[in-house]
């Protein structure tokens, strides 16, 4: 799998386990038609999305409010024989990751339920779902035990941005410790599959660069982001411990940098931060000249590896993410560029061009970051396949639709 030009599908069909999904399908999830409504006006905002299901938000600027079509047509799932249907579990379903991993197993006919206590993940990410035969959503924390008959554990829990995960820091330990805890002693009671998302930031801030999985990582393990780092550390820790010592069939997913469409566009990461204040029309802010670089996963991409590692055979941990690495300056340049293009094909262009300024670079601020992602290419034959231009321009499209109504 290489990147590709022009992307039909995603998935992909490997390990037994056919994953492949019709990419406007998809799309017509999250970015589902919306409108806005003045006066006897009604205006398309989202422009793309299939229009024969899912469902669809009208905006009405006269009244300030917005209507749901709740009862939809939903896509079709694939009718999959009683010994392919998993019963999959997916704890954090209602966030940015959970909810793109829920809907491609929704459509490849999975019965999925959705753990989430709502902390960071919103109702509105999965509520197209809601209905569907297959699919169950339970409001529920992590850190208590929740018992459920399934076969595979998606674990996904967990606050994931740094002023979300440090706006209570014992509650973040308390998650990633007793959540996982819990998780794992359901895998190990239903002898569940149980793949846990950890992340890039086990490496700390790495003396090593790019990182591979048998680094042991350079950690603070009493600074404000040590509730996070120390937090997947010792959930990767369990993780073994449970596999050592009882049996449970693990997987372990270290995620590095990923955007895509639902992400909060208020946490502070730099793809969002660059596409509202584009969209809003205001200076676009670049710390220190712009020459350090970062790299970015378009989310499906991360699905495709989830899904792969889930069902393949690779026990040890495995690194997922795009190692194309941009300068923040080039990174700021083509996200101005696209969201020119957006506006223009919506009819709405800026009057004038948004500037690109700088400003002090903060003391701690990595000049590299970069996954070594040749375990996931050899046991998993996986690779990223976006464009990460490609991904920013759905972004851009999701992001102006939920401006336009209001939300953002
Ligand atoms: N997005 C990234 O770039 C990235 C990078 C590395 C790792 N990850 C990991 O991927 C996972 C998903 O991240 P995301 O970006 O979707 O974050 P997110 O904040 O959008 O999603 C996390 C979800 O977990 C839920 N949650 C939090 N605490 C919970 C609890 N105690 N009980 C039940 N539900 C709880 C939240 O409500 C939310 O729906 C996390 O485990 C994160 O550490 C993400």
């Amino acid at each position: 799998m290489a990147k590709v030009d022009k992307i039909t599908h995603v998935g992909t069909n490997r390990f037994g386990f056919d994953s492949t999904v019709d990419i406007d399908v998809l799309r017509s999830l999250y970015l589902a038609p919306a409108y806005i409504k003045q006066g006897e006006q009604t205006k398309e905002v989202t422009g793309t999305g299939h229009k024969d299901y899912g469902s669809e938000s009208t905006y009405d600027k006269d009244t300030n409010s917005i209507q749901y079509t709740t009862v939809a047509k939903f896509p079709p799932v694939k009718l999959l024989p009683n010994a392919e249907r998993k019963r999959i579990l997916v704890t954090g379903g209602a966030g940015f990751v959970g909810s793109h991993l829920v809907d491609r197993l929704m459509l490849l006919g999975h019965e999925v339920t959705v753990l989430d206590n709502f902390f960071t993940g919103s109702r509105t990410t999965v509520s197209h779902w809601v209905g569907h035969p297959n699919f169950e959503m339970v409001r529920h924390d992590v850190v208590e035990p929740f018992l459920i008959e399934v076969d595979q554990i998606y674990h996904l829990a967990c606050p994931a941005s740094p002023p979300h995960y440090q706006y209570n820091a014992v509650k973040t330990i308390k998650t990633s410790f007793m959540g996982t805890l819990n998780m794992l002693g359901l895998a190990k009671r239903t002898k569940a599959r149980f793949l846990i998302t950890s992340t890039s930031e086990v490496y700390g801030d790495p003396e090593e660069h790019p990182q591979r999985e048998d680094y042991w990582g350079h950690v603070n393990c009493i600074g404000p982001r040590a509730c996070y780092d120390e937090g997947k550390r010792v959930a990767e820790t369990l993780t073994y411990g449970y596999a050592r010592q009882d049996g449970v069939d693990v997987r372990v997913a270290r995620i590095f940098n990923t955007f895509g469409p639902r992400m909060n566009p208020y946490d502070g990461r730099v793809v969002s931060n660059f596409i509202i204040q584009a969209l809003k029309g205001e200076d676009m802010t670049v710390y220190g000249d712009g020459s350090q670089t970062r790299s970015f996963q378009y989310v499906h991409d991360l699905i495709d590896g989830l899904i792969l590692l889930m069902n393949g055979d690779e026990t040890r941990p495995v690194n997922i993410g795009n190692g194309d690495e941009f300068t923040i300056l080039e990174f700021a340049e083509a996200v101005r560029d696209i969201v020119e293009k957006v506006q223009k094909e919506q009819g709405n262009p800026l009057a004038k061009r948004v500037n690109i300024i700088h400003k002090e670079i903060p003391t701690d601020d990595p000049q590299r970051r970069r996954p070594d992602t040749s375990r996931a290419k050899e046991v998993l034959q996986w690779q990223p396949q976006w464009h990460v231009r490609q991904g920013v321009e759905e972004m851009v499209r999701y992001y102006s639709a939920k401006m336009a109504e209001g939300a953002i």
